[in-house]
């Protein structure tokens, strides 16, 4: 139910996305991605920006992720096509990896800003 309904959200926010300036796409992707991530990877990551991983907790937040050197979108996206022993091994489809790599991107931004205040 939660991933129909995720289809249904993307569906209706692809016809948002269609008719919005080039500016406004990206951050479109981002909140694609950071609802993605909600209802797929809260499970065992924190998605929200600016939290750090909890201390009893496996999986690092994505915050942590964005935030470690070399998590490259590309280094990520290498990720999510590859095996994990102990995460699964998800089957994310394209559209919805560019919009994970959009949200990362965000947080990755965001810890920038607060690691360097100019
Ligand atoms: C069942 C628990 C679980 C779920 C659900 C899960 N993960 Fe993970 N993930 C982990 C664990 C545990 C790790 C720590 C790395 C390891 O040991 O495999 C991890 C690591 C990662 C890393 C790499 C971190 C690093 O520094 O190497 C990325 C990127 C990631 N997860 C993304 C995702 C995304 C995106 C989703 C949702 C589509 C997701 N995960 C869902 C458990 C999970």
């Amino acid at each position: 139910m939660a991933h129909l309904l995720s289809i249904l959200t993307s569906a209706s926010l692809a016809i948002v996305f269609a008719s919005l300036p080039a500016g406004a796409q990206a951050s479109r992707a981002a909140e694609r991605g950071h609802a993605y991530a909600s209802a797929h990877c809260a499970d065992c990551h924190v998605v929200e920006q600016g939290v750090p991983t909890p201390a009893n907790n496996t999986a690092p937040s994505f915050s942590a992720i964005a935030a470690t050197r070399g998590m490259t979108s590309m280094a990520i996206n290498a990720w999510f096509v590859s095996n994990h022993r102990n995460m699964p091994n998800f089957i994310i489809p394209e559209r919805d990896r560019e919009d994970l790599l959009a949200w990362f991107a965000v947080l990755r931004e965001g810890h920038k800003q607060a690691d360097n205040p100019h």
